[in-house]
């Protein structure tokens, strides 16, 4: 952790007076994000320029930047964010290093008490969650990772209070006598009160070394809280929160009946965080690290404005690239490491670091930046809550437009017997199988089920009923066909589920290489033949199966991304 000195400097950043040097350019593109985030990833275009007060011409640019980036998608008239932006709060999670070492002892921690259990840190007067083990029943509001809560209304603010300056406690009283309801706090019901006694408060937590919130956020939400702490510094790298509600807890039951246990998780965080021998704060020489840095970024910045001209802002795209430039092993950075990751010059690093710092996305010490917990305001909290089929949706949208036959993403589910749609595009052409969200069909006569089932070491199969006079029903003849399947990397089902359907997928493969779904194309058996369907609409499924992938594994870093 850094020294006092450093916290201190930067809260009153962003009132301080814009620097000469700021790119103008990279904060409105800024602006435009945390409207997006603040109005749960989707706004019109229209309402984007009243939200923001920019020209409309202004936020026709960048939404169009922003597009070309993948960080938004352009929806009619609608901008709305993209998984591929979450790769800015990826870039801060990895770069501390915690949810890494930490989210397992969470996420056992939530099963075994089969409540809530979170992780936050601390950002200025605020706290910020770093993970989720959700286990939250319908009567309460949950968080999302990089949900901001303030610091007074939550447990763990008063632990991490425990380390203000004077100065973090002058800028808390300033914002209490600002915003009294704490209404810069999107993501809590507003509620005005005293919370006058939070300076007690963070004393008595300061004295235990734990803390509660009894129903400081709404009613009938109580928690209970335990600070994890650097080994090396003793200082407060993140809060582990247990979170339960009044009909099955009080505040002080949760207490004395789960805290010894959490203290002993936490102890186990701690021993974790000491073997850990990764740089966590200091950094290790450029390139060390296992997360991907930006390369070719200047050359692909080039090539953007020279296709879009006017309506691609490379000073923005430069400056959002250099948040980035940071990752695993690379938790700070010298003004030349950010130059040589992002291949930018100095002078446009540096304007975009004095940018970034301003608005307090970036803390510098010492010649070495860092990025601040802020960065997960980007974009992270609604697009950490989207399924599968929800990334997949537009990308299917595109591929049934360019084939002009429906097209279809579906899980293994029914102890893998069934294929279950989970997202459709279809076309007006009439076919006769009826499917909507959530059909189920049985999984070896269909391409989708067969390629999912190709990639298990035991598939299950049902007794395989003769569906029509050409449905493979002989076991070995179909395991056999699944082994080829699995080479072939695609199934071509002809008229097995239904006379007359042809049917091609692909699987849908996670970071970790594992099948979770899969894609196809469905059409009438006159439309193509099956040397058409694979030299046709093969090349294009595999092609936007490659774009779900892609997002799916910025999803997916920091967070299971659940099927539906
Ligand atoms: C949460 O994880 O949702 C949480 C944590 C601490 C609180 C309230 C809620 O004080």
């Amino acid at each position: 952790m850094l020294p006092n000195a450093m916290s201190g400097a930067v809260g009153s950043a962003v009132s301080a007076p814009v620097p000469d040097e700021a790119v103008a350019p990279l904060m409105r593109g800024i602006t435009v994000l945390r409207r997006l985030t603040e109005a749960d990833g989707a706004l019109s275009l229209s309402g984007l320029e009243k939200a923001t007060g920019l020209a409309r011409s202004t936020v026709d640019r960048i939404t169009a930047t922003l597009a070309r980036m993948g960080y938004v998608r352009l929806d009619g008239r609608d901008a709305v964010l993209a998984p591929r932006l979450m790769e800015l709060g990826n870039a801060y999670l990895a770069s501390i290093r915690l949810p890494r070492l930490l989210d397992a002892y969470a996420d056992a921690l939530a099963d075994e008490f089969d409540e809530s259990v979170s992780l936050a840190v601390g950002d200025r007067d605020g706290i910020r969650f770093i993970h989720q083990a959700t286990r939250r029943r319908a009567m309460s509001l949950s968080f999302r990772i990089g949900d901001l809560l303030p610091a007074e209304r939550t447990a763990p603010g008063p632990l991490f209070a425990t380390e203000w300056d004077a100065a973090d406690w002058a800028r808390w009283r300033a914002r209490r006598e600002a915003d009294p309801e704490a209404r810069g706090f999107p993501a809590v019901p507003p509620r005005g009160g005293a919370y006058d006694d939070f300076e007690a408060r963070t004393a008595e937590a300061g004295a235990r070394g734990w803390a509660l919130d009894d129903q400081l956020i709404e009613p009938g939400l109580v928690a209970v809280s335990v600070p994890v702490r650097e080994p090396r510094t003793g200082r407060v790298a993140c809060v582990a929160n247990v979170v339960s509600h009044t009909s099955r807890h009080t505040a002080e039951s949760l207490g004395s009946a789960l805290l010894p246990r959490l203290r002993v998780a936490v102890a186990e965080m701690e021993a974790e965080l000491k073997r850990d021998r990764g740089p966590r704060v200091a950094s290790g020489p450029y390139g060390s690290g296992a997360g991907s840095a930006p390369s070719g970024l200047a050359a692909w910045t080039s090539a953007s404005k020279q296709e879009l001209g006017r309506e691609f802002i490379e000073s923005l795209a430069r400056g959002l690239t250099v948040i980035t430039s940071f990752g695993e092993g690379r938790a700070e950075l010298t003004l030349t490491d950010v130059a040589q990751a992002t291949g930018l010059a100095r002078a446009t690093a540096r304007r975009a670091l004095i940018t970034l710092e301003h608005l307090g996305y970036v803390e510098s010490y010492d010649r070495v930046f860092r990025l601040t917990p802020r960065v997960l305001g980007l974009g992270f909290p609604p697009l950490s809550m989207l399924p599968l089929s929800r990334i997949a949706a537009p990308h299917l949208a595109e591929l049934s437009e360019r084939v002009h036959d429906s097209a279809s993403l579906a899980i293994l589910t029914g102890g893998g017997e069934e294929v279950q749609y989970t997202a459709r595009v279809a076309t007006s052409r009439v076919m006769s199988v009826n499917i909507t969200l959530g059909t189920r069909l049985p999984a070896y006569a269909t391409s989708l089920g067969r390629v999912m089932l190709a990639d298990l070491p035991e598939p299950r199969l049902p007794e395989l009923l003769p569906l029509t006079p050409h449905t493979i029903t002989d076991r070995r003849e179909l395991l056999a066909l699944l082994e080829r399947v699995r080479s072939d990397g695609y199934a071509l089902v002809d008229g097995e589920l239904e006379e007359g359907l042809r049917s091609i997928a692909v699987p849908v493969r996670d970071g970790g290489g594992r099948v979770v779904a899969a894609v196809n194309v469905a059409m009438h058996s006159s439309r193509r033949s099956v040397e058409q369907c694979v030299a046709e609409v093969l090349p294009e499924l595999r092609a936007v199966v490659g774009r779900i992938e892609a997002e799916l594994r910025v999803a997916g870093r920091f967070r299971r991304v659940p099927g539906v």
